[in-house]
């Protein structure tokens, strides 16, 4: 998972210095975008050293695809259909059927869930130091256009976060949103001035047990008019500022108790200045949030000419994993009972007691890669093959031989949350589902 860019830079700044991988990251400031859409053209990666690169990936993918026969999805009452997301002939599409088997879903909807409940606890926050002043948006569609997901909220051109390598395109022009920062402008346009944007978000990304390819995120938005600030003493950013730092050392309060915070500098396209807000917890510092205010541009575009704004974004999984003790982030996806029905509405932070440790099955693979090769690319595969079994995917030997052939050896770690698995299945699953 990463609701906040920091730690995909940080995870993905470790595999980069093991293996020279490209750079991703969602709104980091020193990036720039592939043009080119690449489809998946994984080497035969189940078997060492064949070097010819070959799109076995893709049609993996698309055989394992369990929801493939699933009928349309309702999303505030916009219908999605299979075809509207998957499209294999179409080379701008990169939505594999795992992640479209995920839309609809809407686990922040559900009042019983870790997420459902972390969400109503946000809510009751800003309900109560707001007066009900905060419109909240909680089904709002997850196929946006690329205006709203990059060009609204001044993601540049050229930025990496617009790649195919780590965002869903169902065409040149539509996304699976990559952050609900995308519906920031049009609720400006709609005369919202206070508002929270709830929803699942889309990115590719490597695998392990905080990463998932679809994950929640909460945006708060709130605009100030000149009268606001006027009699204050401070111009409009600094008043904006230190009311978005006020109000979001209440919520970490609201949520985690009498916590140490600290405020770091950071960046990000949409808001100037920008932050993180960590808190001390459990004996280390953990990024909670990503926030600023509000680019003048994006108020400019959107009817609020002279006004000024902040806006934050939190990954709900980031926090309810630390809230209920949630070691994986699988979990949340899981309809077992002896998950679900240890969480109950408006009660956060009962602890998660794990009701198996299943013993991983550890496989190594080897394969020449080519300059197309992308640890995302790789992942998608793999989950693709394995769905949820899949819990970690990690690079583990990286060499270049003397023709200049580079080869990459992985570690794919299989655990079931629910059962022991045995290597014959795991090899069998391997071996079927790639010839
Ligand atoms: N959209 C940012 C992200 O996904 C979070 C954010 C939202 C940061 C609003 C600042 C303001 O990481």
């Amino acid at each position: 998972m990463r609701p906040l860019i920091r730690s995909a830079c940080r995870l993905r700044a470790r595999v980069r210095a093991m293996a020279t991988l490209p750079a991703a990251a969602a709104f980091s400031p020193s990036s720039s975008a592939a043009a080119r859409p690449p489809r998946l053209t994984l080497a035969l990666f189940f078997l060492p050293s064949a070097p010819a690169p070959a799109a076995l990936g893709a049609r993996a993918l698309r055989t394992s695809a369990s929801a493939a026969a699933a009928a349309a999805v309702d999303v505030g009452g916009v219908k999605i259909a299979r075809e509207d997301v998957v499209r294999e002939e179409d080379p701008t599409n990169n939505v594999p059927d795992t992640i479209y088997s995920k839309i609809g879903l809407q686990l922040h909807r559900r009042d019983n869930h870790p997420l459902g409940i972390l969400k109503n606890t946000i809510y009751d926050y800003f309900d109560k130091n707001f007066s009900g002043q905060f419109n909240k948006f909680d089904d709002l569609c997850p196929l946006v256009s690329v205006k709203q997901n990059f060009d609204d909220v001044l993601v540049p051109a050229d930025h990496i976060s617009r790649s195919y390598n780590d965002t869903y395109y169902v065409d040149a022009q539509t996304v699976l949103r990559c952050h609900t920062s995308a519906h920031q402008a049009e609720l400006l346009r709609d005369g919202h001035t206070h508002f929270l944007v709830t929803g699942d978000v889309y990115r590719r990304d490597s695998i392990d047990s905080t990463h998932y390819p679809v994950f929640h995120q909460m945006e708060g938005f709130r605009v100030f008019s000149p009268d606001d600030w006027s009699g204050s003493g401070m111009d409009g950013t600094a008043y904006a500022a230190a009311d978005l730092k006020k109000t979001l050392e209440g919520l970490a309060r609201h949520l985690f108790g009498a916590v140490e915070m600290r405020w770091v500098d950071t960046y990000f396209p949409f808001t100037n200045p920008s932050f993180e807000l960590e808190i001390y917890f459990q004996d280390d510092w953990l990024e909670v949030l990503g926030c600023g205010v509000t680019e003048q541009e994006i108020l400019k575009s959107n009817g609020r000419t002279d006004h000024v704004a902040w806006a934050f974004g939190l990954g709900l999984e980031r926090l309810a994993m630390v809230l209920f003790d949630i070691p994986d982030i699988r979990l949340f996806w899981s309809n077992d009972q002896r998950f679900t029905s240890q969480f109950s509405e408006g009660k956060l932070g009962v602890k998660f007691k794990p009701f198996s440790k299943f013993p991983p099955c550890y496989k190594d693979m080897s394969f020449w890669i080519n300059e197309e090769f992308t640890e995302n690319n790789l992942c998608e595969v793999v989950r693709g093959i394995a769905g949820d079994l899949v819990e970690e995917v990690k690079l583990i030997d990286n060499f270049t031989n003397k023709k200049g052939l580079t080869s990459h050896c992985y570690r794919i770690a299989y655990r079931s949350m629910e059962r022991s698995l045995t290597d014959e299945e795991i090899n069998d699953m391997q071996v079927d589902r790639c010839s």
